[in-house]
């Protein structure tokens, strides 16, 4: 028996991601998450929580390549939410008609980093696989998002998504091109969910996720002994016929696999690793990448024969500094949003704020304003009923194109304030909490902060 099962004599985190990286579900029986938490990380990605992982180091990605268990003891997982903790943990592929479609990890917390090592788990010792439970089938092969998940109202955006619901109903290939964080991976949902296809299986498979060597059988499938432990393996090609297959990270596909998908999309035939036999499938194809339109072909990221067959059909996504409208809403929208998860009490966003996030570059784009809105809104007492900009937001106040830096600007502000409310009281000091609708308590820190002395006011 392995070791890690004689120190795992039980757990107490459960976690399921899809083949994507989407955190499908999780639970930590572990009272000090709080269980608010737990629900916003469902439907993010795995490596925007746990931003201390990689494809490198996380098991539940490794199992997934390697197709077999893998284990680690003494797992470090950063996430902004509970700080750093270790966890032992063991993660197991989950497939489905042979196919990867997502992984699933078993965890117990642990206090002490000791022995850590990692290794995989011996094939006889422990079953490979997991059968799918219809819940994850459902998550993992339906696209979950449609157009209305879209919320914009820049003219050129909305234009973007009445253009893609036009293209939406055929087979025309797609090439979904945005920064990082634009919504490439939502528009793709968009055009499926908007499809005639819309009820068979939406694959999203990364290209930088899976190494090299795996890409070509893992999209087109093996045959028996093709290679060393090839098995009878359906591609994801066969495993999405009549529905949509979501390349993400295109850029990051082998120049030689591209030639074989572009073959494919032609043919509308593909060759499993190792046959010669033709199999024929029904598969819309949807790729994104997040190199410009002047780099891809410039700088050799795609073929120019692929590129052109893909971009028949191409959406430019405009990064959120273009579209400044936008952060308005998408700010007021993420805030009811979370506002409602961590059960707060905002209701509004003050203007301050608001003209700092709308000044902003935002080079991550919708996925940095979701995280700094989520961010703040977390770490806001229940009392408040603004979203404040804070003290500790010094990096997004120094990359703030502004002479003067943010936190400089709101002191003031709020020093004239206290000032003002003071001197309508004439220096009352509850008076003039009740007046700020502050507690009196605040109004005295401040005050301290500030070394107003209320005797000397005016
Ligand atoms: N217009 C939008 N309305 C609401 N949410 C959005 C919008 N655009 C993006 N998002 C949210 O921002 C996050 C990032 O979106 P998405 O994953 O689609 O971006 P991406 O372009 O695929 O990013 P990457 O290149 O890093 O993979 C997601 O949580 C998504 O729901
Ligand atoms: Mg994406």
């Amino acid at each position: 028996m392995s070791s890690l099962y004689k120190k795992m004599n039980y757990v107490d985190g459960i976690t399921i991601i899809n083949n994507e990286g989407t955190i499908l579900f999780t639970i930590k029986f572990n009272q000090d998450i709080d269980k608010k938490i737990e629900k916003t990380i469902i439907g993010k990605k795995l490596f925007d929580v746990f931003y201390n992982l990689d494809s490198s180091n996380s098991t539940l990605f490794e199992c997934m390549n390697k197709e077999m268990p893998v284990e680690y003891i003494g797992q470090l997982v950063k996430n902004p939410y509970t700080g750093d903790t270790y966890t032992d943990n063991i993660s197991f592929p989950i497939k489905h008609d042979g196919v990867v479609v997502g992984a699933i990890e078993l965890s117990k917390s642990i206090v002490s980093n000791k022995s850590f090592n990692r290794k995989n788990t011996d094939m006889n010792s422990v079953n490979s696989t997991i059968n799918l439970t219809p819940r994850c089938l459902d998550l993992g092969y339906k696209s979950i998002y449609t157009f209305d998940n879209i919320i914009c109202k820049n003219s050129n955006m909305v234009k973007l998504v009445e253009y893609a619901k036009n293209i939406s109903d055929s087979s025309v290939p797609v090439l979904i091109m945005g920064e990082t964080g634009t919504g490439k991976e939502l528009f793709a949902h968009g055009i499926h969910s908007f499809s005639s296809r819309k009820d068979k299986p939406f694959i999203a498979q990364n290209c930088s996720a899976v190494p090299e060597n795996l890409l070509e059988s893992i999209f087109f499938g093996s045959s028996k002994g093709s290679y060393t432990g090839a098995l009878d393996k359906k591609g994801l090609f066969e495993a999405c016929d009549g529905g949509t297959l979501f390349l993400d990270e295109l850029h990051c596909m082998p120049f030689h696999l591209q030639a074989k998908l572009l073959r494919a999309i032609e043919s509308k035939t593909a060759r499993r690793v190792g046959e010669t036999k033709e199999r024929k499938f029904d598969v819309r194809i949807i790729a994104a990448t997040n190199i410009n339109s002047e780099d891809i072909l410039s700088k050799g990221f795609i073929r120019k024969d692929l590129y052109y067959r893909l971009s028949v059909v191409k959406i430019e996504i405009p990064p959120l500094r273009e579209r400044i409208e936008d952060i308005e809403l998408l700010s007021n929208y993420f805030a009811e949003k979370y506002n409602s998860i961590f059960e707060k009490n905002i209701t509004s966003i003050s203007k301050e704020l608001m003209k700092f996030l709308m000044s902003y570059s935002w080079p991550g784009n919708v996925r940095e304003l979701e995280n700094y809105i989520e961010s703040s809104i977390l770490s806001t007492p229940a009392w408040e009923s603004e979203l404040k900009a804070k003290d500790t937001d010094t990096q997004f106040y120094n990359e703030c194109p502004k002479t003067k830096p943010m936190k400089k600007i709101l002191e003031e502000q709020e020093l004239n304030l206290i000032h003002e409310a003071l001197l309508i009281t004439n220096g009352n000091v509850t008076q003039a909490a009740e007046y700020l609708e502050i507690p009196r308590q605040t109004l005295q820190q401040k005050m301290k902060k500030y070394t107003i002395d209320k005797l000397k006011q005016p």
